[in-house]
């Protein structure tokens, strides 16, 4: 029996180079819980296109020209039409409403060419992040993998990688090696997490800050489970903890003690 996968729809606008590791990644099976059944450019003459042509892909071209106002109804129309229950925004160079965001809540993600929170919003895509970094005369720079809500590149990261920037980089060279180095890497192994998330019906692992763990405990009658790490009180040890809480009240009805060095639950 053959095994179930996520359709993706692909949005993109240019070269498609993004498009490119994913397609290579579903060929070689590194992306395997979701496949790639739609792309569509906001731009006809997008080479993207060409790539997602080569390999067979069924593709569209919605531009707001064409469509204006109706624009975003058109993208939704055909995502929905080709069954996608995720989008990927590879090098999709329009900003989406909070209606179309809304739609795809926790669906869409986006890979940009900057570690988040930097070099990033409105206005920062493309050439413009990178001569934004270099300007700015940071020596690190990268990629991020984010879901996408109404804020531009404000949602929940997903995954990033770091990339050097030497002293001789221009714009176009430091493009080129965020892109093999991070974007090109990130983007199909993010996709694949998502996939498989969406296909097991798993929750994303939050990470909050230690000030925030008793914010996130008192008062909550559900916390779940957690691991907090940190330092002693005294900052010479790391310290590790690990806190869980049963959903049924059979469960619940237990504490942790100590017996010989060992950790059991009692009822
Ligand atoms: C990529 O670097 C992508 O991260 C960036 O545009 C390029 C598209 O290249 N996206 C953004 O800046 C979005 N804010 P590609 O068409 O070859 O994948």
């Amino acid at each position: 029996m053959e095994e179930k996968k996520i359709k993706i729809a692909v949005l993109v606008s240019g070269g498609g180079t993004n498009l490119q590791a994913l397609i290579d990644a579903e060929n070689s099976g590194k992306l395997k819980s979701g496949t790639i059944s739609l792309v569509i450019s906001n731009n006809e003459n997008a080479y993207a296109l060409t790539r997602a042509n080569a390999a067979g892909i069924p593709t569209r071209v919605i531009t707001k020209a064409a469509y204006g106002a109706e624009f975003e109804t058109e993208l939704i129309k055909e995502i929905r039409g080709a069954g996608a229950e995720l989008i990927v925004l590879a090098g999709f160079m329009s900003i989406l409403s909070a209606r179309f965001t809304k739609e795809f809540e926790n669906r869409i993600i986006n890979v940009h060419p900057a570690l988040i929170p930097s070099f990033c919003g409105k206005g920062y895509y493309g050439l413009k992040v990178h001569e934004a970094a270099l300007k700015y005369g940071v020596k690190v720079t990268g990629a991020t993998v984010h879901f996408v809500n109404e804020i531009p590149d404000g949602g929940k990261i997903i995954m990033q990688k770091a990339v050097e920037v030497l002293p001789s980089d221009t714009p176009e060279s430091l493009q080129k090696r965020v892109m093999q180095k991070a974007e090109w890497q990130i983007l199909p192994a993010a996709c694949e997490l998502v996939c498989k998330k969406i296909l097991t019906g798993g929750d994303f692992m939050n990470v909050y800050k230690i000030n925030d763990i008793a914010e996130l405990i008192s008062g909550n009658p559900y916390v779940g489970r957690g691991i907090v790490i940190g330092k002693s009180k005294d900052g010479t040890k790391a310290a590790c903890a690990y806190f869980i809480m049963g959903r049924s009240e059979n469960s619940r009805n237990r504490i942790f003690t100590e017996k010989n060095g060992e950790v059991f639950t009692r009822p």
